[in-house]
């Protein structure tokens, strides 16, 4: 963002907590210091929040009241499907706003990648990597589950770059039969161990009710209760006899260390914001579209983006 200023001459303004930082006016000037590391830190420096205007009394006006009053031209919103939805919203009230893709689920459909995402599947395959290393040893059965409220992308490539065994997504369904079959043709072949990777948001059909955040979203990460991975756990072990272990990664795969397709992604991205900014090009979303970066409308870049069909294929040829 700082480029704004070296080839613009603007001043850059930072918005703490997200969405609630424009509705409580809670801003940070941001000066050069701030980003002498900033390209290899995961996080943000500005915090972030789950609020959503839309659910407060005249949300958008105060945000409109508040950039007024911050003498902020032009808004750039950097977030997933919730934060660029309001962004959406925001520009058919004729904000200037600017959106920029990052989320770790990879779920937004105007672009082919979220930064973010890589490096979360990067942690992933690590983490998922020991876990098979741990299972071979003991010969055990391994159920790991990662991130992916809604679509089954970490999963899938981090499955698929793990090498594991089998893969369970929300988007295609695979039923407990199928698991347990795994399971024991991998028995009668001599092999005792695999490693099978379930996203967060797959619905095995035994959770009750889950608290929702203010997008109307589960929060299948902070619920309480039975995970995925130990259900699937217990599920196979009293199927067939094997010994399983339960690990969720939750968290843990974000906020690391950048990979550095995420650092160039992010950076081109933000260069491209300030440029269809300057331009005049309101209401779009920058996105990645093969190696380029183009721009889409915010309303149509910022719906859910589902695994896909080719990815489900070949991760499915690799199930054995
Ligand atoms: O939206 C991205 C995501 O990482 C989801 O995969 C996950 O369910 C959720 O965030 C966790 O949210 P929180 O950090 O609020 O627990």
């Amino acid at each position: 963002m700082l480029r704004a200023a070296d080839i613009n001459g603007d001043s850059v303004t930072g918005i703490l907590a997200g969405w609630a930082g424009l509705l409580e006016g809670r801003f940070r000037e941001i000066k050069f210091a701030d980003f002498e590391d900033a390209i290899g830190s995961g996080g943000t420096m500005l915090t972030t929040s789950r609020t959503n205007p839309l659910k407060k009394e005249r949300g958008l006006e105060i945000i409109e009241a508040n950039m007024e009053k911050a003498g902020i031209d032009a808004l750039i919103a950097v977030g997933g499907d919730d934060t660029l939805g309001v962004a959406a919203k925001l520009a058919e009230r004729g904000v200037k706003v600017i959106g920029i893709p990052k989320t770790i689920d990879n779920d937004l459909a105007g672009t082919d990648y979220s930064f973010g995402f890589f490096t979360a599947v990067d942690e992933a395959t690590k983490l998922i990597e020991s876990l098979a290393t741990t299972g071979r040893s003991h010969e055990r059965v391994m159920v790991v589950e990662v991130m992916g409220r809604d679509a089954g992308w970490i999963a899938s490539f981090a499955g698929l770059a793990a090498g594991a065994n089998m893969v369970i997504v929300p988007e295609f369904k695979t039923g407990l039969d199928e698991v347990v079959a795994l399971v024991m043709a991998r028995q009668k072949a001599g092999r005792k161990s695999a490693v099978i990777v379930v996203a967060e948001g797959v619905d095995l059909g035994y959770k009750g009710d889950i608290e929702k955040d203010e997008f109307g979203h589960a929060l299948v990460a902070k619920a309480e209760g039975e995970s995925n991975a130990s259900f699937l756990a217990r599920y196979i072990e009293r199927k067939t006899g094997a010994e399983t272990r339960a690990t969720v990664l939750g968290h843990t795969i974000r906020g690391t260390q950048p990979n550095s397709y995420d650092r160039v992604m992010a950076t081109k991205l933000g260069f491209s914001a300030m440029e269809a900014a300057h331009a005049g090009r309101h209401g779009m979303m920058v996105a990645v579209r093969g190696t380029q970066i183009v721009e889409v409308p915010l309303a149509e870049g910022s719906r859910k983006k589902f695994l896909d069909k080719e990815t489900w294929r070949v991760a499915k040829s690799f199930f054995a």
